[in-house]
């Protein structure tokens, strides 16, 4: 079964990773970018470099995930997957930096994952008072250096999203106690299972 953390910055999703892995023996733990030798190259010029084209941006974001699906995904689909975001990032981020449609960004998706969506998302919502203040402690990468804005209204269209697909998800508050949203995401995937 394969799940993904979907979310903004700064909303713990990592942290939830970590904590369920305990909970799930034998589970296969990726991301993107960078789930693969060729992703973690890419990582690295998507986060540092900072003055990408957005096409060009959205392109390297679709080559990571085309080897994500290709040597994490597909092979591993009849065990545990949770990952560390997905296509869902990748349409939001790129529909709300350069307006590209969201139309283009499915089909242009649907190719790099030749299909393979999510059984189910994890959706990890946050508000914009606790955004700014997680926001503050730490030096944002290159796409985080975009604001609050931008990121809240990646944010929605993250939900715009799940919606329009009709993809199975859980939306969990950020805000609410570490323990809680790790019990919640727990139960959820245990009953897929
Ligand atoms: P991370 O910090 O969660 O690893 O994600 C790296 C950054 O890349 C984060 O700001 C979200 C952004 N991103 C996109 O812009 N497009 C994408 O397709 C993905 C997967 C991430």
């Amino acid at each position: 079964m394969y799940v993904v953390f979907e979310g903004i910055d700064t909303v713990g999703k990592s942290t939830q990773i970590a904590r369920l892995r305990e909970r799930f023996d034998d589970c296969v733990l990726t991301r993107e970018p960078g789930g693969t030798a060729l992703g973690k190259k890419i990582r690295t010029i998507l986060l540092d470099e900072g003055n990408i084209h957005p096409r060009s941006e959205a392109l390297l974001f679709l080559a990571d995930r085309a080897e994500h699906t290709e040597r994490i995904i597909r092979p591993n689909l009849e065990r545990l997957i949770l990952s560390d975001r997905s296509f869902i990032s990748g349409i939001a981020y790129a529909h709300v930096h350069e307006k590209i449609a969201v139309d283009m960004l499915l089909q242009l998706n649907r190719f790099a994952t030749d299909g393979i969506f999510p059984d189910t998302v994890i959706l990890f919502r946050i508000d914009r008072e606790t955004l700014s203040a997680r926001l503050g402690q730490k030096s944002g990468d290159a796409i985080e250096k975009r604001g609050i804005d931008y990121m809240l209204e990646v944010q929605k269209t993250m939900g715009e999203l799940v919606d329009l697909l009709d993809i199975d998800h859980l939306v969990v508050d950020a805000a609410d106690p570490l323990e809680t949203i790790t019990e919640t995401i727990y139960q959820h995937i245990k009953e897929r299972l």
